[in-house]
């Protein structure tokens, strides 16, 4: 296993890393693809990092050290979802895989009442979608003119999920997609 995470104390001994790490990178498929010190750190005083639903880790690699943050949000219910942000230097490296299956080893390994385990993204972001898919996460869900986008038009959210059974037993299930006839 070449990825572990290690919990982080936002309000403790990991606030500068994590101010730091949040504002030196952009993030262009998110609703806030720059953030400043204030807006992490209000963040921080929110609770996004961690509270009762959320918690967030650094995502540390044996030959490259600390490579990104993973923050889970939704603890409280029995289908968390996540938030995956690599440090720009390691981007476009295919890590986004490795990382994504350790997550997903994490989340069902430690948390016995998770059943399913669930990301959104914007449709435009080919590097995340193809790491879903690349993981055997199934599309869920795509909400047409779900992810606001500032200064232009709305663009899709698209949502993928892993079921604890298909981790378990390495497997793909679906649906059926295709809604009735009427
Ligand atoms: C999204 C993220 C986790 C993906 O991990 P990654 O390791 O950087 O993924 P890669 O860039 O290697 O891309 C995976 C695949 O998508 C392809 N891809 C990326 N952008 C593409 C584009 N615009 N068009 C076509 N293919 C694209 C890559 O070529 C690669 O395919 P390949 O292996 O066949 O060459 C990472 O880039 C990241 O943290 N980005 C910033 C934060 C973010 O958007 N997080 C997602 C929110 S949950």
């Amino acid at each position: 296993m070449t990825v572990s995470f290690h919990r982080l104390d936002p309000v403790g001994a990991d606030r500068t890393a994590l101010v730091d790490f949040m504002t030196r990178n952009v993030f262009p498929f998110h609703v806030r693809p720059r953030l400043t010190a204030q807006d992490v750190e209000e963040q921080v005083a929110d609770g996004a990092y961690r509270d009762e639903d959320n918690d967030t880790y650094w995502v540390e690699h044996t030959d490259l050290g600390r490579i990104g943050v993973l923050r889970l949000e939704d603890l409280t219910e029995s289908a968390p979802l996540f938030d995956l942000r690599l440090d720009g230097p390691v981007r476009g490296r295919g890590l986004g895989v490795e990382v994504l299956r350790a997550a997903t080893d994490h989340v069902f390994g430690t948390m016995p009442d998770v059943h399913r385990f669930e990301g959104q993204t914007r449709e435009d972001n080919i590097a995340m979608r193809k790491t879903f898919l690349r993981c055997g996460w199934l599309k869920e869900a795509h909400y047409r003119e779900g992810w606001p986008v500032e200064g232009a038009a709305p663009v899709a959210s698209v949502a993928y999920a892993v079921l604890r059974r298909d981790w378990q037993s390495g497997t793909t299930t679906t649906f059926v997609w295709e809604d009735l006839t009427v």
